[in-house]
């Protein structure tokens, strides 16, 4: 009876201690700042759907995106925003363009403003960092790769890497593509008359191969299990980004986490795989993406160092980033010419006129394929692989007439701004790829209307590397195959962290 009584005061103060600093800071983030936010952002204007405890909009958006995505658009039809992003299209109707909504109780401010957006992505003092991610992901990409490291750490890392892609380099890759092409098209050629072909799987396969041998070289085999085991974790990914998330629930033995664990440490393992059969090779580590960044953890200097775990994280972003887009950039691309035939072969002529019909082409080759960089630059616009990205404000700050409070996401939804009539004229939604004519910058009435790369520090890096790729392997297919869509293609683009094919790209294939 004595130890309860005693124990009663050590309790109360416990719970005084520990739980209801809790209890508070949970109402702050759950109750008090959604409830200040929403009255910030009404104060300029801006409002959008209402916050609901805890889940904020994310029922809501699944349950408007699982409707749009039973439906199929017609193949001819580019205005696919409405489909891949229905919540957007239906608050930007009661809104307005710019509209707050809620990610769990994260405050998301949706902009399309050009300027603004320029603005932000420019911006060098970092008062702008990219947006804090689910867990799960940082699994699939790397938390300490270039993606998402910010800082000195990410000067280090972009210092580093960046001459993997310079000009001489990307000219030695090319050769890599042209032999990894020529190795699918081996598989090919059995195509006598006329076959179907699921494009975006093979497209998959293909920009696994190119990205495993280009930047890790002999390593390839191994390069392979990592792409698989990145694809199947991409899956549980996607998945999970439909629930809310909820902090400490990642360690929970739940069976996707425990899938999700599972993988992590396959694909771990995969990529030490290839670090130590590189380390074990003892011949000098070349100049490809993975030798320049064991050489540096050889430097001396701090600032020309990676630690052996961040080239992990970079192994993973780059294998991901490496087919993820790419494979997609391919596939849209791919099914705009076998819609517009008359594209199809202007691009064959020029090939023809500038490679010949049966050249394997070369590093120079591709400079000179101007209607093909056209395509590919509206290919982009229209079905860019990445559909939005968004930066988190880390101060209090005022951008243009609005005042963002700190902690805010500012997303961009490239799709919509892409299509934007007032910015790319009255055929915006229309495939033309000769307004791309006088390049990039006079394509629209805004010199940085294409954000398909984004712009400013944090631009792609490996975007040069996508264009020659994607240049190399339309290329070396238009010389051999006509492509024409198949009758029981369904057109229905989703976001699954890139723009896909809900139902795969199937073509018929008609050697030339
Ligand atoms: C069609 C193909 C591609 C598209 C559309 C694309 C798009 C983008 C976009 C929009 C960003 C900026 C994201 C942000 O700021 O939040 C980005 C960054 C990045 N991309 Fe790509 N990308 C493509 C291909 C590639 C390839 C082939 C690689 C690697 C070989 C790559 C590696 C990266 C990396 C490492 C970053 C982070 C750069 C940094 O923060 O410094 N990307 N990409």
């Amino acid at each position: 009876m004595e130890l309860i009584t005693l124990m009663n005061p050590i309790l109360a103060l416990l719970v005084l201690l520990f739980v209801v600093p809790k209890m508070y800071n949970a109402l702050i983030i759950l109750v008090w700042q959604p409830f200040v936010l929403t009255r910030r952002f009404k104060k300029q204007g801006i409002s959008g759907p209402k916050y609901r405890f805890l889940y904020g909009n994310i029922d809501e958006i699944n349950k408007i995106k699982r409707e749009s995505h039973v439906s199929v658009l017609d193949p001819n039809s580019n205005d696919i925003f409405p489909r891949i992003f229905p919540h957007y299209q239906q608050w930007m109707t009661l809104y307005g363009e710019t509209f707050l909504y809620w990610n769990g109780t994260e405050p998301m401010l949706c902009i399309s403003d050009l300027e603004l957006v320029k603005q932000i992505l420019s911006n060098k003092s970092g008062l702008f960092v990219k947006s804090k991610i689910r867990p799960e992901l940082f699994k699939l990409v790397g938390m300490k790769g270039l993606v998402f490291v910010e800082g000195v750490d990410w000067v280090r890392h972009r210092r580093i890497l960046n001459p993997a892609f310079s000009i001489d380099r990307l000219k030695i890759m090319t050769k890599v593509m042209v032999e990894c092409t020529l190795r699918i098209l081996e598989e090919w050629s059995d195509v006598k008359r006329e076959q179907k072909m699921e494009m975006n799987r093979e497209f998959r396969r293909l920009t696994a191969d190119i990205i495993a041998t280009a930047a890790f070289g002999s390593s390839y085999n191994e390069g392979i299990e990592v792409f698989r085991t990145q694809e199947e974790l991409k899956k549980c990914c996607v998945r999970c980004l439909t629930n809310v998330y909820i902090p400490g629930t990642r360690y929970l033995p739940t069976p996707s986490n425990i899938r999700i664990w599972k993988l992590d440490r396959k694909m771990k393992n995969s990529v030490k795989k290839v670090v130590d059969s590189r380390l074990a090779s003892k011949q000098d580590y070349e100049d490809d993406l993975l030798g320049i960044m064991l050489k540096s953890c050889e430097s001396e200097r701090k600032e020309r160092k990676l630690s052996i775990e961040e080239i992990i994280d970079e192994c993973k972003t780059f294998f991901f980033g490496g087919y993820e887009t790419n494979s997609n950039l391919l596939t849209w691309t791919t099914m705009l010419l076998s819609l517009h035939q008359d594209w199809q072969e202007k691009l064959r002529d020029e090939i023809f006129q500038e490679c010949g019909k049966d050249k394997t082409p070369d590093a120079d080759t591709f400079s000179k394929l101007k209607l093909m960089n056209m395509v590919f630059l509206e290919s982009l616009r229209l079905y860019g692989p990445v559909s939005y990205f968004s930066r988190d404000a880390t101060k209090d700050l005022t951008l243009g007439h609005l005042k963002i409070p700190k902690g805010t996401t500012i997303v961009f939804p490239l799709m919509k701004m892409h299509s934007d009539k007032a910015v790319w004229g009255s055929d915006a939604d229309k495939f033309n790829p000769l307004r791309f004519e006088n390049g990039v910058s006079r394509a629209a009435k805004h010199p940085n209307a294409l954000l398909a790369f984004s712009m400013g520090p944090r631009v792609c890096i490996g975007q040069n590397f996508a264009m020659i790729e994607a240049k190399v392997v339309l290329t070396m297919i238009l010389q051999r195959f006509r492509l024409s869509l198949c009758g029981e293609y369904k057109h229905a683009p989703v976001d699954h962290l890139t723009l896909t094919p809900q139902y795969g790209l199937p073509v018929m294939l008609q050697p030339l």
